[in-house]
């Protein structure tokens, strides 16, 4: 059970804040199929969520069937940023959360995400704002890097901030094991993780890093006592991963892998909620991204995934789905993978 302020889970394991895939159709498809519970959307900017236009609205319409849901924003000044927390609010998201961790060079630029883990003052004026605006009403929660790099200075900004904002009553912080600096070079630090755990005692904790089976969350549960843990690149195409944690969180043996069926159904619901959602022309480029890590299940997945990237037009596509996804032929067995294939090409080892 994960416990945040008066919201109350019984899946220790959360759809993490994964900017240009967690919408509303990744975060359905984890739920439907994996048994997800809380899922947090995309990080978007306070100034986006407060100017009127097409991209509020879709921010603003969180559907009856998409909770709980979190919102988390990324700003840099207060006052925009407790605007933008409310409107969330009032929009229907179960939890805020407050983004001190993005390390993209242009969010960096403009004092937005993991800069702000070098201005504590400035993180707290953004989280006293928020909680005085929103923290009556739900739950607020903190996202930061292990730290902005590994200086001293670093660690002491770190400390500042986290302590800061446990005394203005965060609800919960996520801590991803990485720097700033680190961006996602590099194996996850768990252990500062551990000592976060360490000096925050009671408040709630969720780990992220290099989670990528139910094994290394509840590993990562056992080693560093978080509460809780945010799956993220682990949960892109592949939802049944809840499940997987669900199991083995309760004690149970891990679930068989999913069948060729059940991997086909998550993809063609996935494509018909990104069709919903962004038009079947659009769904198909969004959902390019996601077809490649979903063939990473199957067992002929180089050639699943050769086959997806080739396809040119949504009827290409839809032919090399139920080719490959044929519940009717006999295919060998599935696998799960430690880490997906294409991370592992990108350089990525647990080490
Ligand atoms: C493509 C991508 C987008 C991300 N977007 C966000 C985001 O919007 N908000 C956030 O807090 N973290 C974001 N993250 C960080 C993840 O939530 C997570 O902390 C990080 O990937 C470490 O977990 P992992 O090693 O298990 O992937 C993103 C990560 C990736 C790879």
């Amino acid at each position: 059970m994960l416990c945040i302020g008066d919201r109350t889970f019984g899946l220790r394991a959360v759809q993490a804040a994964l900017s240009g895939y967690s919408d509303r159709p990744m975060r359905l498809i984890a739920r439907r199929h994996g048994g997800a519970e809380l899922a947090m959307n995309e990080v978007v900017l306070d100034k986006i969520v407060l100017q009127k236009g097409k991209l509020r609205k879709e921010i603003l319409s969180l559907g009856a069937d998409d909770h709980p849901t979190g919102g988390q924003l990324m700003g840099s000044r207060p006052d925009q940023f407790a605007a933008a927390a409310n409107d969330l609010v009032e929009a229907g998201y179960d939890l805020i959360d407050i983004n001190f961790g993005c390390p993209v060079r242009k969010v960096l630029g403009r004092c937005r995400g993991g800069y702000l883990l070098t201005e504590p003052e400035n993180a707290l004026a953004i989280v006293r704002a928020v909680i005085g605006a929103v923290a009556a009403r739900r739950p607020v929660m903190l996202k930061m890097r292990r730290g902005y790099d590994d200086t001293a200075a670093s660690g002491r900004s770190f400390l500042a901030i986290l302590d800061g904002a446990v005394a203005l009553g965060i609800s919960a912080v996520t801590v991803h094991g990485r720097t700033v600096a680190q961006r996602y070079v590099g194996p996850a630090n768990w252990a500062a993780i551990a000592r976060v755990k360490r000096r925050v005692g009671t408040l709630p904790v969720l780990g992220s890093g290099d989670l990528f089976s139910a094994g290394a969350v509840r590993r990562m549960i056992e080693e560093t006592g978080v509460d809780g843990v945010t799956l993220a690149r682990g949960a892109i195409g592949n939802p049944f991963i809840f499940r997987d944690c669900r199991a083995v969180l309760d004690g149970r043996s891990l679930p068989p892998p999913p069948t060729i069926a059940e991997q086909r159904r998550a993809i063609e619901d996935h494509f018909a909620l990104a069709s919903e959602v962004y038009g079947p022309e659009k769904a198909g480029i969004v959902m390019r991204k996601f077809w490649i890590r979903y063939s990473d299940l199957h067992p002929c997945a180089s050639e699943v995934r050769r086959d997806f990237i080739e396809a040119r037009t949504h009827e290409e596509r839809m032919e090399a789905l139920r080719r490959w996804y044929d519940p009717e032929r006999e295919w060998p067995p599935v696998v799960r993978r430690e880490i997906p294939t294409d991370l592992i090409a990108a350089g990525a080892s647990l080490e």
